[in-house]
Parts: structure tokens; sequence; C-alpha cells
């Protein structure tokens, strides 16, 4: 294990040498923005509420407008904060790798934010709302009172275009990120508990073809055993870091 100060140098190489790194960040990347993580508890009004049990279908079949609601809460959140250094951090090194993929399960658009270009967001992106029949994304409605308020084409419930507990990620998006950590020299995993399947198995199935693995996290995770190297900090701290020295000029 290392601590930032003693960032290892055979690490600092690869990074300089690789040709294609590919990194997958989770909701602990954005902590430092504000934004809460999923299994963090929830504060005032949303206090009662287990998030796990509100992102799933069932939860939205059973109460749509509470699932609406709390969705609603959740985009306003995200939009009042902003990109940390580590956001940032990622955002630069795309510009020094030659091949680099960003692989994210956070909808916050934080990555983009921060000016990261190339972003395959696994997850979805809360900013969008989609139709719960047809999957389509809608971009405006008919002003109403009612929520969650219905597709202008079809008559179902609006939803948010992300992906709930149980449901599968769309295949195109699962295919890219599957490719990038396949043919990655370097995979990093940053904030993400990985407890989240598939996204969980990126880092193992970039291992099995060759790439040294880093994992960046505040805490061990069951990932950190299978990494060549774990960096115990906040990604704020740590990323910015690892550009710096890794890319001095
Ligand atoms: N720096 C680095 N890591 C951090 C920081 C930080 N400042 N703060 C928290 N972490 C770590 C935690 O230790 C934890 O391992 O971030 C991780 C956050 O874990 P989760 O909340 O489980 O988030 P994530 O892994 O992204 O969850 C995966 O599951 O909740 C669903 O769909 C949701 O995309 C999400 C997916």
């Amino acid at each position: 294990m290392s601590s930032p100060a003693t960032l290892p140098p055979a690490l600092l190489d690869s990074l300089r040498r690789a040709g294609r790194v590919v990194v997958l960040t989770g909701a602990g990347i954005s902590a430092e923005s504000g934004v809460p993580t999923f299994r963090q508890a929830q504060t005032g009004l949303w206090a009662q509420y287990d998030p796990q049990e509100l992102a799933t279908p069932a939860a939205f079949r059973r109460q749509p407008q509470l699932v609406w609601d709390w969705y609603a809460w959740r985009r306003e959140l995200v939009a009042g904060v902003a990109p940390n250094p580590g956001h940032f951090a990622l955002a630069s090194m795309e510009a020094y790798v030659p091949t680099f993929t960003l692989i994210t399960q956070n909808v916050d658009s934080l990555h983009q934010r921060a000016g990261s270009r190339h972003v395959i967001e696994l997850h979805g992106n809360i900013a969008r709302v989609k139709c719960s029949r047809e999957e389509r994304v809608v971009e405006t409605w008919p002003a109403t009172e009612e929520r969650p308020p219905r597709c202008p084409d079809c008559g179902a419930f609006l939803r948010p275009d992300v992906v709930w507990f149980g449901e599968a990620l769309p295949a195109a998006v699962l295919h890219a990120a599957s490719e990038a950590a396949r043919l990655a020299d370097i995979f990093l995993t940053i904030g993400t508990s990985g407890l989240v399947q598939p996204a969980a198995s990126l880092p193992r199935l970039a291992a099995g073809n060759g790439a040294v693995t880093v994992e960046i996290n505040i805490e061990d995770t069951p990932l950190s055993p299978r990494m060549d190297y774990t960096l115990r900090g906040p990604s704020g701290v740590i990323l910015p870091m690892l550009v710096e020295r890794a890319w001095p000029d």
C-alpha cells in the first residue's frame, strides 16, 4: 500500500509509458464535491429512505412519485455542486495519454464539466429523462402538476435515464467499456466500492489481459487484494499528485 507522499516510481513510469489508460470511477470521486455516495446515510428529508430501495424498477412501480421526487432532489443537488481536483486531474490526464478512456458509474456529469471528453457513462445520466415504456430519451413534455409527468407520445410515466438496481446496462455501453478494459495497459479504479456488477468486473477483465491495476480509495474494498497498486486517500488529493508527478512538465 502507498500513501500519496510515496507514489511508487514504477507506477509513475508505467503511466508515462502506457499507450492505453482506462479509468473506472464511482461515487467516491464525487464525494469531495458534496454528492453523497449511495452507501452513505442520506440527510434531511430523505434520511428515512435507503437509496438502494428507491433506485429500483419495483420502487418506481410502487411509488412513482416518491422516486421521481427523490431524483428531482438529487438532480438539483448535482446541479449545485462543482467538479473537484480529482475530476480536473483526470481531465488533464486525458491530454497526456495516447488513448484514454474514462468509464464512470456516476450520473452527475462532473467529469464532463471538468473537461473530460471521452466519457462512457455506465449508469446513465441524471440530467436526462426517458419514457418508462419505450425507453426513448424525452427532451420536453407539456407543463403539468403531475409527478412523474407523462411521455408526450405514449402517455407512460417519464423516469430518469439511469440504470437502476436489477436493470441491465445498455449493451453498447457495456461493450465499449469491456473492450477498453480488455485493451488497457493500465486500469485505474477510483472511488468505487466494487460491489455493483458488471462495473466491478472490469478491473479483473483488464488484469486478466495484462493491465497494471491501480486502486485509489479512502478504504479497502473487495477489489483491493487483486490490485498491483493500492493508493489510500481521497482521490481529490491523490489524482492531482499522480498527474503532476507522472508528467512534471
Ligand atoms: N476518495 C476516494 N474514494 C472515496 C472517497 C474519496 N474522497 N470518498 C468515498 N470513497 C470511496 C468509498 O470508500 C467507497 O469505496 O468511494 C466508494 C463509494 O462506494 P459506493 O457508494 O458504493 O459507490 P459506487 O461504487 O459508485 O456504487 C456503484 O451502485 O449505488 C449504485 O448505481 C449506483 O453507480 C452506483 C453503483
